[in-house]
């Protein structure tokens, strides 16, 4: 039977109480984590956001009428109780803030009865991700969500302290917006009073932030909730929010520098970790020939070697074919490794061609002194020696090399060395190794666009230096755009926008817009820029990536109060879901088809 509070306050939260409270009387309120019965003592671990608390029903002390209300009492009970705070009479618990003290309980309320619970409120747990979305209200009671979801409390609230004393305004943008191409496929709104039109959901306040510039705002910034209709992955969701800012008078190293101070500050203050500054940069180029990523884990070696001249004419058609077609022969050297089994290798290779490669060579450098290769019989021994001292290979070590378009290559190594690196442990997962990629490639050709695409965005800045190639070479022009990376992840991207009419003008005509359709999608960005524009650039960060890291949290669903499941839909409330015929009337929609049962 549930009671009222009957007026009763709570004087602490659970984990609050502390052996400063001895003897004092104090009401604490939460849920039953577990409760039993010794020696006519009933235990009662009680739970709040804060932790646990041991409180004692005592049978030789106690109401009778509390006694038996207490024995009563079931995991996910909602309780109030009033006692006194004394050290624990029986064994301490080293592993709770609140081992050595106990609350011998006088009074008892139950403010409300639970149902047994789906799975058991407790860290740890194995119970299938589905189960614990469905029922979430229960899983974000466990400490490992509570413990990252204060975290990202604390992450957003330092943000805010931090960027106000930098002189940013926080400001909101439209959340019901316009939809404009060149990013992610958008969430559209149906307007029920201009039927057949539609908002989009933003990807990212981008537009709205250096429209605000324009408007002499000089420095803007947002914890903003972005929309994209992507597939999912681990590190990814369809709404996400991002820690958003736009600076005026500015170009990167401005950027840089408050950023730099930002997750300082918020390493130190959340973690206690110091993030040496500067944060080492490397540009888009080396961190492609190095790691083979634009996000690179530098927590490990493994680098990626170019052995494309030591192969030039080899004989083997695979390699001298990849060159030939403009590409490179690159390899890592997994050190250990040279004693892998055949059907090990074979899965390497099948990884390989799954990301799209035709093949992967490799070489074998036994722990024995032998060697065992695909491919170095097509090869002299001149050429394979060559290749083996290239890539710094001994004893032990395991070759593998990838031969094709740069991107294949890339890709190829990029995610074996990864993958490689945590199957042989060489990551420490305690260390936070950040890096700024610097000077990507402005744009990115599209197969199946059949043109160039932003690799930013639109509005990203060319660099000086490299505007003739616009019209001469566009693949070669790099952006002054820069990502800022932690531990392979990107947590952050941003970059120095074009604030020139001119510029922005050949840049929609790079991407194939007809001037029409530049000012019909863009026309309201471009009418601002008529009236004076600072020159301006920003950032934004993934906040729930950032979060995921700083809390070790497994995925990105951990770090979101109620997230989406790789379909995009909820679990907690079945959305998305059917709406009433009515409903679509009124926007004038009609569905010609629906998913069928077996979908
Ligand atoms: P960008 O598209 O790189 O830049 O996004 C910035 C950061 O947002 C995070 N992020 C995501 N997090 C979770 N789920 C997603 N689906 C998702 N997509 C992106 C990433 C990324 O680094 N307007 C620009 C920023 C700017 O130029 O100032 C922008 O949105 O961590
Ligand atoms: P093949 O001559 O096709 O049997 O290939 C000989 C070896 O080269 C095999 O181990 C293949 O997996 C490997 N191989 C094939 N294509 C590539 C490629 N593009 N890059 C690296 N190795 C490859």
């Amino acid at each position: 039977m549930a009671e009222s509070m009957k007026g009763l306050k709570r004087t602490a939260r659970c984990a609050e109480i502390s052996k400063e409270m001895l003897e004092k009387e104090v009401t604490v309120m939460g849920w039953v984590q577990k409760n039993r019965i010794k020696g006519g003592i009933i235990f009662v671990d009680l739970r709040d956001r804060s932790g646990i608390i041991q409180i004692i029903f005592d049978e030789s002390t106690v109401d009778k009428a509390v006694f038996d209300k207490a024995y009563k009492l079931r995991s996910e009970f909602v309780i109030a109780v009033t006692g006194k705070v004394n050290l624990r009479a029986g064994a301490v618990n080293p592993n709770l803030k609140t081992g050595e003290i106990e609350i011998n309980a006088e009074s008892l309320v139950v403010l409300s009865e639970s149902e047994t619970p789906p799975f058991p409120v407790e860290a740890g747990i194995k119970t299938d991700e589905q189960i614990r979305l469905k029922y979430r209200t229960l899983d974000l009671r466990r400490p490992e969500l509570q413990n990252a979801l204060k975290m990202r409390s604390k992450i957003s609230n330092i943000t805010r302290q931090f960027l106000e004393e930098e002189g940013f305004l926080e400001i909101e943008t439209p959340i019901l917006t316009k939809s404009t191409p060149e990013g992610a496929r958008d969430y559209l709104v149906p307007s029920r009073v201009h039927n057949g039109s539609f908002y989009a959901l933003p990807q990212s306040p981008q537009l709205f932030k250096q429209l605000l510039m324009c408007a002499g705002y000089d420095r803007y910034f947002q914890i903003a909730r972005c929309f994209r209709d992507e597939d999912l992955r681990a590190d990814r969701q369809p709404e996400f929010t991002q820690i958003d800012m736009e600076l005026s008078f500015v170009d990167e190293e401005d950027v840089i520098d408050v950023n730099e101070r930002l997750l300082k500050k918020l390493f130190k203050e959340v973690l206690d970790v110091d993030v040496t500054l500067p944060i080492q940069r490397i540009t888009w180029q080396e961190a492609m020939d190095r790691f083979g990523s634009d996000k690179p884990d530098m927590r490990f070696g493994m680098e990626l070697k170019d052995v494309s001249k030591v192969v030039e004419g080899c004989g083997f058609g695979v390699f001298t074919g990849a060159l030939e077609n403009g590409g490179s022969v690159r390899a890592i050297n997994v050190k250990g490794a040279g004693d892998m089994p055949r059907k090990k290798i074979d899965a390497l290779v099948e990884t390989a061609k799954e990301i799209g490669a035709k093949g992967l060579a490799y070489i074998q450098l036994k722990s024995d002194g032998t060697m065992k290769s695909s491919f170095t019989k097509f090869l002299s021994e001149e050429t394979t020696s060559e290749l083996i001292k290239a890539c710094e290979g001994e004893a032990n070590d395991l070759l593998l090399f990838a031969a094709d378009k740069n991107k294949i290559v890339w890709d190829v190594l990029g995610t074996l060395r990864l993958q490689l690196a945590h199957e042989f442990n060489l990551i420490n997962e305690d260390e936070f190794k950040f890096a700024w990629i610097t000077e990507f490639p402005l744009l990115e050709w599209s197969d199946t666009e059949n043109r160039y695409l932003a690799m930013h965005h639109p509005f990203t800045m060319p660099m000086e230096e490299d505007l003739p190639l616009l019209d001469t070479d566009p693949g070669a022009v790099r952006a002054r755009a820069y990502d800022i990376v932690l531990n392979g992840n990107e947590i952050g991207g941003g970059s120095v926008r074009i604030h020139q009419n001119d510029i922005q003008e050949r840049m929609f005509k790079e991407l194939g817009f007809t001037e029409e359709r530049a000012w019909e999608n863009f026309g309201f960005l471009l009418n601002s820029f008529k009236y004076g524009v600072p020159p301006h650039a920003g950032l934004a960060y993934g906040l729930d990536r950032l979060v995921m890291l700083m809390s070790k949290s497994e995925s990105i669903r951990d770090v979101i109060a109620f997230p989406k499941v790789k379909d995009a839909s909820c679990m907690l409330t079945g959305a998305p879901d059917l709406v009433e015929e009515g409903q679509l009337e009124e926007l004038g929609i009609s569905c010609i088809e629906t998913e069928s049962e077996e979908n």
